[in-house]
């Protein structure tokens, strides 16, 4: 047998939004795309991988339960990752030959709607990556699990090129900073209470792709332009010019979204809300200080500066209460600072139902996907699940 591989990935939330598909099943997509990795401490996903002789079938476990392997895309990142390691010769055939076992999980709720998708399969493909010894980019076969995977392959702010080729080789994710580079970035994750069944994104897209005119327009107007000009802001550390980038292509995607037909919607009362207070927020300081994106769900994520962190906190607290007040904001420490009068009063907020925001996770930006050697591996030394749901 193999000896078994463990790695942690993380989530990254889009400032630019993949929305659209050139090719379905190759996952190549209609835009470039721009996001900023989430640190691992506080989310991320975990797999474990390993191959043996004695295995007779491919098998998966995630989040301790027993799933079938049969699933496209799971198949065709196995298969990407194999013809890979076959073509630079990192392993022999009969290692090739052998059947694997894969047990993952996620230190986040995956039905908290988060970007659960994204953090797995980069796990899944790093892995898999470290497991047949592959040294080249795996972002492209990230790619084909979920599309907004392929930027969890590298930590800091990454740029995924939607590329020309039909064969999507060219449709790669690559790094424009690393995670040190402007280490006073924040994101404030409001997880947001709502039961509705939504459109899954690869539907959604696919109904835009058809329907919308606006998509079109963004796609060659808006896209290219706003990519451009967030990178630079990222280079530059020019959090205003960030901010307004990153809240108008929000918009924008969520405009597509009623532009399609038939339409559909992923914000709901308390989404328009968040958006609501943090475009007052940003007038009562004069400039962008904070910015909201939402991807598709009702969940926002915001960014801003470290300083900006205790002030902000402060009026989510205020503006949206929670019935388990110690536990509602999670991830890293943080300070509040209780809003003043003035700033009150100014934002002529009213407080929301309780619990319409059910927690905050405050996090900052990462890393991309790492090796664990901790003794913590979800497989034991003989390939099977350390914690198996027995149903
Ligand atoms: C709104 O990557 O989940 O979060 O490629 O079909 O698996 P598939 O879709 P997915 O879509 C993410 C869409 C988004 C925007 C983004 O992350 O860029």
């Amino acid at each position: 047998m193999s000896g078994v591989i463990t790695v942690v990935a993380p989530v990254n939330i889009a400032v630019i939004k993949y929305w659209g598909k050139r090719d379905e099943e190759l996952i190549i997509p209609l835009n470039d795309s721009v996001s900023a990795t989430l640190d691992t401490n506080v989310m991320c996903a975990k797999t474990s991988v390993c191959v043996s002789p004695d295995f007779v079938k491919d098998e998966i476990w995630l989040n301790g339960r027993k799933e079938s392997f049969t699933s496209p895309r799971l198949q065709n990142c196995l298969r990407g990752i194999k013809s890979r390691a076959a073509a630079e010769r990192s392993v022999d055939d009969a290692f090739l030959s052998w059947k694997i076992h894969v047990c993952s999980e996620n230190n986040f709720p995956t039905a908290a709607g988060l970007a659960s998708s994204a953090a797995g399969y980069a796990c899944l493909v790093s892995a898999l990556a470290k497991l047949y010894k592959v040294k080249s980019d795996v972002s492209s076969i990230a790619r084909l699990g979920s599309g907004s995977a392929c930027r969890s392959v590298y930590g800091g702010f990454v740029h995924w090129h939607a590329g020309v080729k039909p064969d999507g080789t060219d449709s790669i994710a690559t790094q424009i900073v690393d995670s040190s580079h402007w280490p006073q970035m924040r994101a404030l994750i409001l997880v947001v209470g709502d039961h509705r069944k939504k459109v899954s994104s690869t539907k959604g897209m696919k109904i835009s792709k058809e329907t919308s005119e606006l998509l079109q327009y963004r796609i060659t107007k808006c896209v290219p332009f706003r990519t451009e000009a967030i990178c630079q802001a990222i280079r530059d550390k020019d959090f205003a010019k960030f901010a307004e980038i990153t809240m108008k292509d929000s918009n924008q995607f969520h405009a597509i979204c009623l532009d399609s037909y038939p339409p559909f919607a992923y914000l709901t009362a308390t989404s328009m809300k968040i958006i609501d207070f943090v475009h007052k927020y940003n007038d009562i300081c004069g400039e962008p200080r904070v910015a909201y994106t939402f991807d598709a769900g009702s969940n926002a994520c915001l960014y801003l500066l470290e300083d900006e962190v205790p002030k902000v906190l402060g009026v989510i607290q205020s503006l949206f209460p929670s019935s388990t007040p110690d536990s509602f904001i999670k991830g890293l420490p943080a300070r509040v600072e209780p809003v003043d009068a003035e700033l009150e009063t100014a934002l002529s907020l009213h407080p929301e139902e309780k619990d319409s925001v059910k927690y905050v996770i405050h996090t900052k930006v990462g890393e991309g996907p790492s090796e664990v050697t901790d003794g913590s591996a979800l497989l034991n030394d003989a390939g099977w699940p350390v914690n198996p749901i027995i149903e």
